[in-house]
């Protein structure tokens, strides 16, 4: 898909070349200079090229951080990643995100979306890396909206019924999450409704979902590893093989990642930044028996 694009301040023709990866999800993006301000027709085809294809990519972009977080907020109000390893000195939305030879756990290892145990879990995360190995670390996606309508009929009426509880500290591999200490403990409807294209997606991960509370803790341990595996087929999924200064940015409410670390002890260091969300909305509202737990925020500092 092309677009042609031209400013009144900025005379220039811009040529969007809009590349798709899988029929699943993912497409990269040529013709854009992300360090320059975004006229509104620029602003308009990446926002429509994000609610077509879910994770968008921009290879070769030269970026300070300033400038980064001036496109980041072009998306909406961005807030603090308490998981990542550290935060920016200067600016405090600004996650570093790193591993080297003396990681123990990388970030993002593993399938989730961000910040899922959140009351408003984000809606937009960006990532812009500047050290990679000499090969490896790369990054999966997977589509929940896929997902989602691949399921029988039969399976859909059950989860269309369920919440699912989401925790940020739910212990992974051994280890937990310190990072802020704040524990969020919150039910989220299993499967979601996307505000903006209406698409119906599965909504639980492996790094966060803790049950399913209107079943047993057997069936809730069975059906969530049946839907964990069932979203992480490669047929929904495209990877991302980073290049030198390559800027990915994809929408937790119908997407999953995972970031591979097959590169130890080899460093990959980037940037990144996460968009405010706001409350998920359930598919079916009527269908979900939610407990009489729901909302719970626990905030234990
Ligand atoms: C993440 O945001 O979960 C990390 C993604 C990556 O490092 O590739």
């Amino acid at each position: 898909m092309l677009f042609f694009i031209a400013t009144e301040k900025q005379p220039r023709a811009t040529m969007l070349k809009i590349l798709p990866l899988t029929p699943a999800l993912g497409a990269e993006i040529t013709g854009m200079d992300l360090s320059r301000p975004m006229s509104t027709d620029e602003f308009r085809s990446i926002s429509n090229a994000m609610l077509e294809h879910q994770v968008i990519f921009f290879r070769n972009q030269t970026l300070s951080n300033e400038a980064f977080v001036a496109w980041g907020e072009r998306f909406g109000p961005l807030m603090k990643h308490p998981a990542a390893s550290k935060q920016h000195p200067d600016l405090d939305k600004l996650a570093v995100v790193r591993a080297d030879e003396t990681t123990r756990n990388a970030f993002g290892e593993g399938w989730h979306s961000d910040q899922s145990a959140l009351p408003e879990p984000p809606t937009i995360s960006m990532l812009y890396l500047n050290t990679l190995p000499d090969v490896g670390g790369d990054t999966l996606w997977s589509s929940t909206y896929r997902a989602y309508e691949t399921l029988s009929a039969p399976m859909k009426q059950l989860v269309n019924t369920l919440s699912v509880f989401h925790n940020n500290l739910k212990p992974n591999r051994g280890y937990v999450f310190t990072g802020s200490g704040r524990v969020m403990h919150f039910e989220q409807p299993l499967v979601i409704r996307h505000p903006d294209t209406q698409r119906c997606a599965l909504f639980a991960n492996r790094l966060a979902t803790t049950h399913i509370p209107q079943l047993t803790w057997a069936e809730s341990e069975a059906l969530l590893a049946f839907l964990y595996a069932h979203i992480e087929q490669p047929r929904f999924q495209c990877r991302f093989r980073w290049t030198k200064n390559a800027l990915a940015m994809w929408d937790n409410r119908c997407t999953q990642h995972t970031a591979v670390w097959d590169y130890f002890p080899q460093v990959r260091e980037g940037v990144r930044l996460t968009v405010q969300g706001q409350p998920l909305i359930a598919a079916f509202p009527d269908q979900v028996q939610w407990t009489k737990e729901r909302p719970v925020a626990a905030r234990l500092e």
